[in-house]
């Protein structure tokens, strides 16, 4: 009936698009994605493109894994639902949970599970704040977290997120959410201060915003070990060492929301163990699965799942949790994910090939457009500046990293421009000779930028 009518145009007239201009899309219209092998995915006009973000930062073994296929139709033919709730379970969940214990960076409790990062962070927000008036600490309840931190967008979790455009309009951040500093070094250090002092500079901050604040009412610190939709941000030398001494003598919660990092991406299985990171709770979804179904948890650690044990003993129900927490079939996907992690030894595919990547990542610091080039693992980011000298930004009008994201996908390398910084965080699988051809492709596009800027005079100030 609507096959005269082409996709796009349907979309435009049916579908709401995330972080996206919704008034542009309704004239440039979509880029439709039919199929996807290993690190490429296809539009539908068959024209190939190396999916340089992992999707959303989370195909971690890459489109066309038949493995997972199977993994879910045999699920989904035994049992294709059951619940958690009063006392229910499966057997996928609860092999899940088991796995992700022993693989957690620290000593872990218990697995609660739900369906994205978003839902994850939300849900630990409101598990700090039983937490704490299970222990009978009422006013201790404000979470920090950091500017350009991304944690998610529902309502809790949106507002730990600390960029402006999940903030405006939205009548975000609620109460008791407050946000420290960014660690970009490049950005906030002052001149000539080495990344140890920029370290020690911000946990000082930290330290003053907890005091000033008064410590009994800060309950926990928030942090994804990189930064991601911020920017890929690296945290200085010793960032974490010293965060987390300040967080000890409050008795303030660290939690890592290692829904980007966790399962190898910075060449450990947890960017907890990059970072030296002693959690006291972490989230995890994306490559938990490979994303290809979505499914999220909240590890625990036993003082917290102690405090939730006596605060629904008290109520009398633990009066939290979702339709689809521990659902049996993405359960049984991402179970099989991290066996395949295993058996085919990614974290050790990802220690020999992220040296060419981070390489090639690199060697774009010499060019006229970049300021700086930043990553750990297989991830990283080339931020795009108008004057290297003085790090200058380019107008944000002027949309110059979109724009180099457009050329780059002209060039069959889908990547994301989180607004200057181009940022590179391809599935966990690629050969550094997948490597090269991604750059090969991002070195073209970023050639084509420099041109369009000089001819157009965009780096006027
Ligand atoms: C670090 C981090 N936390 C949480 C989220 C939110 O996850 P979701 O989009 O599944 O809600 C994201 C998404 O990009 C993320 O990068």
């Amino acid at each position: 009936m609507t096959a005269a009518i082409s996709a796009a145009r349907r979309d435009i007239e049916h579908s709401i698009h995330p972080y996206t201009n919704l008034k542009l899309h309704m004239e440039k219209g979509p880029l439709i994605i039919t199929e996807g092998k290993g690190i490429y995915v296809y539009d539908e006009q068959g024209k190939e493109y190396i999916e340089g973000l992992a999707g959303l930062w989370c195909t971690a073994l890459g489109f066309g894994e038949e493995e997972l296929v199977q993994a879910a139709v045999r699920q989904m033919r035994k049992l294709p639902y059951y619940h958690t709730f009063a006392h229910k379970a499966t057997n996928p969940a609860i092999d899940l949970a088991e796995k992700l214990k022993q693989m957690a960076p620290v000593p872990i409790s218990k697995v609660f599970f739900a369906n994205s990062g978003s839902e994850a962070n939300d849900s630990l927000v409101k598990l700090v704040w039983y937490y704490n008036n299970a222990r009978g600490r009422p006013r201790k309840k404000k979470i920090v977290s950091r500017l350009k931190a991304y944690h998610g967008v529902t309502v809790a979790s949106g507002s730990l997120t600390g960029l402006p455009n999940n903030h405006r309009d939205f009548d975000l951040p609620i109460a008791n959410i407050l946000h420290t500093d960014c660690p970009h070094h490049y950005r906030f250090a002052k001149d000539g201060e080495s990344e140890e002092e920029f370290a020690t500079r911000l946990a000082g901050n930290l330290e003053k915003l907890i005091q000033d604040q008064g410590p009994d009412t800060v309950a926990a610190f928030i942090a994804e070990p990189v930064m991601g939709a911020g920017g890929v941000i690296v945290p200085p030398r010793t960032y974490f060492e010293k965060i987390q001494e300040v967080l000890r003598r409050h008795d303030v919660l660290m939690l890592a929301d290692e829904v980007i990092c966790g399962f190898g991406r910075t060449g450990n299985m947890f960017g907890c163990e990059t970072f030296n990171i002693r959690p006291d709770a972490i989230t995890v979804a994306k490559a938990l699965s490979s994303a290809y179904l979505p499914i999220s948890g909240i590890l625990l650690t036993q003082q917290i799942f102690d405090a939730m044990v006596a605060e629904s003993e008290k109520i009398g129900v633990f009066g939290h949790g979702f339709t689809y927490s521990g659902h049996p079939v993405p359960a049984a996907v991402a179970l099989r994910n991290l066996e395949l992690m295993e058996e085919r030894q990614i974290l050790d595919h990802v220690k020999r090939v992220a040296p060419r990547f981070q390489e090639r990542l690199r060697s774009f610091a010499g060019h006229p457009l970049v300021g700086e080039t930043r990553g750990v693992g297989l991830i990283g980011a080339v931020e795009l500046v108008a004057d290297k000298a003085t790090k200058r930004p380019f107008d944000p009008a002027k949309k110059v990293g979109l724009n180099c994201g457009n050329r780059a996908e002209e060039h069959g390398l889908i990547i994301r421009a989180l607004v200057d910084s181009v940022a590179f965080c391809p599935p966990l699988i690629i050969t550094e000779a997948e490597i090269d051809e991604m750059f090969n492709r991002f070195s073209r596009a970023l050639d084509e930028t420099e041109d369009w800027v000089r001819k157009n005079g965009l780096r006027a100030a």
